[in-house]
């Protein structure tokens, strides 16, 4: 018996051992180092992810891909800390690259952790959130560590849309490692810490002769500003994964779920009579489409994505009587609120976004047209444009569209109108609907007129009034029924939530195809 003991505790001190070892992952130093910058260990991330005492690790024993290079070298926890846990009592899988092992590198054993817990979140409907900090391929693998890359960009584009993705990005994210994330459904970077590029500076030097940081390359003051390509940025590593656990309430399990409801506190029926001193019928008087949606939606659940990308189109997550919605909304204090190249990306990925998980989207529209000009004719504004015309039309999730001012031409219809598949359309007394603003459309169809008569200015103006008079107005569209009714101001929030329940359970079915064809 106590023969047996000895050597049930060997074993179990073995065991131990190992398990340290991988807990230790890069050593004391290599960890200090890390903390110098002020950023958290792998395993201190995940402490600071998840709920208290949920984590459960998985494939923590596992090593290298052993071969020639690599003899000898010691990779604890292969460079990656695996596994399950919950974030406000749901579960979620996550992966949280160690740079204190080999660098966070990706060889083939540090990416089959990672496609176990993807696949794990596969098969259970669960959200995976990858923490990256990683110096990318390890080199000493070579192909292999190539091939690991293309296992999970093969999970991240097959799982999209089934289960929610997040990328956080907390360190080095460079070459072609950044595609992963870029898979992913929402890209959060903490600010100074981190950084995504294709090419680094060095390369870049040798190749363009230009010279650059590498938060000036790929910081997330880039990313947010410049690129669109994060959706939200943070200080420190700390506010990223709290970012990420608040992100997260808005979201369900996976595209068969809904999102959770949240007790709201906010009256459902109460008044929003701020909104008439925010939007005036004076159309030239711009307003900041982020008061109109503060004051229509429950108290302090506005979260913004992208804020400050492409800022003529604002774009994000809400509750209304303590559902998700998703808000779509022309920004009149940004050109005018004018649809531009990055303003239509922006929207149509977002409503794709919300399309796949059930999440109910706000349209709010105050937009005189597409932006003109030769850049962005050259550029593609028919493509990018078209790509939320297909968004909306595609999208089967309840719609509402909400016309606060003007809606003209061909962004009306960008806009989800009724023909482009809104279930509801909804305008203020102060709405115009109309082909083009009044005083472009006297001076097209009455040109002659103008032009011919003793004063023009004073027929232009005549005819500019006569236009407004019958077009610039929401009861010609609502007589047509493309309105289904022009409604107090001060009684929005009250008929939106009403008019959500009302197309709660909607079904709309498509005909059989493989997939769309969205114009990229
Ligand atoms: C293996 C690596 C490594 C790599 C760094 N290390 N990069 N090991 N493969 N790619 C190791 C270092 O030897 C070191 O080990 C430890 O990680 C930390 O690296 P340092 O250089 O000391 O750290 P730091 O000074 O902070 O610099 C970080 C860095 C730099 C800027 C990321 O390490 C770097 O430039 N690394 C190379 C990056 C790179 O070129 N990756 C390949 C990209 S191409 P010790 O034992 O000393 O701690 C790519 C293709 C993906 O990723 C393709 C997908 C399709």
């Amino acid at each position: 018996m106590t023969q047996l003991n000895t050597e049930l505790q060997e074993l179990i001190a073995e065991m131990e051992r190992r398990r340290a070892k991988v807990e230790a992952g890069g050593g004391p130093e290599r960890q200090a180092k890390q903390r110098e910058g002020g950023k958290l260990t792998a395993r201190e991330r995940l402490e600071a992810l998840l709920d208290p005492g949920s984590f459960l690790e998985l494939s923590t024993l596992v090593e290298h891909g052993r071969n020639r290079l690599m003899e000898g070298v010691e990779a604890p926890g292969e460079g990656v800390v695996t596994g399950r846990g919950t974030i406000h009592g749901r579960q979620v899988f996550v992966f949280s690259q160690d740079f204190t092992v080999l660098g966070g590198s990706l060889g083939k054993m540090n990416a089959a952790k990672v496609t176990k817990v993807m696949d794990l979140a596969a098969k259970t409907g669960c959200p995976v959130i990858g923490l990256n900090d990683s110096a990318g391929a390890r080199i000493q693998e070579g192909v292999d560590s190539l091939s690991g890359y293309g296992e999970i960009f093969y999970r991240n584009a097959v799982y999209s849309g089934s289960v929610p993705q997040i990328s956080a990005i907390l360190g080095p994210c460079a070459g072609g490692a950044v595609y992963s994330p870029a898979l992913t459904d929402f890209i959060v970077m903490s600010r100074g810490s981190s950084y995504m590029f294709i090419t680094g500076p060095e390369v870049i030097k040798s190749v363009t002769r230009e010279e650059v940081t590498f938060d000036g390359l790929g910081g997330a003051d880039v990313h947010t500003r410049k690129s669109g390509v994060a959706h939200l940025a943070y200080d420190g590593d700390e506010a990223v994964l709290a970012g990420i656990r608040h992100l997260l309430t808005y979201l369900p399990q996976n595209a068969r779920e809904e999102p959770p409801a949240q007790p709201c506190t906010d009256p459902i029926d109460r008044p929003t009579p701020r909104l008439l001193e925010i939007v005036t019928p004076d159309q030239r008087k711009p307003y900041a489409m982020h008061d109109v949606i503060r004051e229509l939606v429950d108290e302090g659940s506005f979260l913004e994505l992208q804020p400050d990308w492409a800022k003529n189109m604002v774009c994000g997550f809400a509750r209304l009587g303590g559902r998700s919605v998703g808000i779509v909304a022309n920004n009149p204090r940004v050109m005018a609120g004018t649809l531009n190249i990055d303003a239509s990306d922006k929207a149509a990925r977002f409503i794709r976004t919300c399309d796949c998980y059930n999440i109910p989207i706000l349209t709010l529209v105050d937009v005189t047209g597409f932006l003109p000009g030769v850049a962005q004719e050259h550029a593609g504004i028919i493509r990018h444009g078209a790509k939320m015309l297909y968004a909306y039309a595609e999208a089967t999730v309840p719609k509402i569209t909400l016309i606060t001012r003007k809606s003209y031409g061909g962004a009306y219809l960008a806009m989800n109108s009724r023909d482009m598949g809104a279930d509801v359309v909804y305008a203020w007394p102060t709405a115009a609907v109309a082909v083009m603003g009044a005083e472009g459309a006297a001076n097209i169809v009455y040109r002659r007129e103008i032009s011919r008569s003793e004063n023009p200015e004073a027929t232009r103006a005549a005819k500019i009034a006569e236009y407004k008079e019958a077009f610039d107005n929401p009861y010609v569209a609502a007589a047509k029924g493309y309105i289904d009714d022009v409604i107090p101001i001060e009684d929005t929030r009250r008929r939106l939530i009403q008019t959500f329940e009302m197309l709660r359970g909607k079904e709309e079915t498509r005909p059989y195809k493989k997939h769309g064809n969205i114009p990229l």
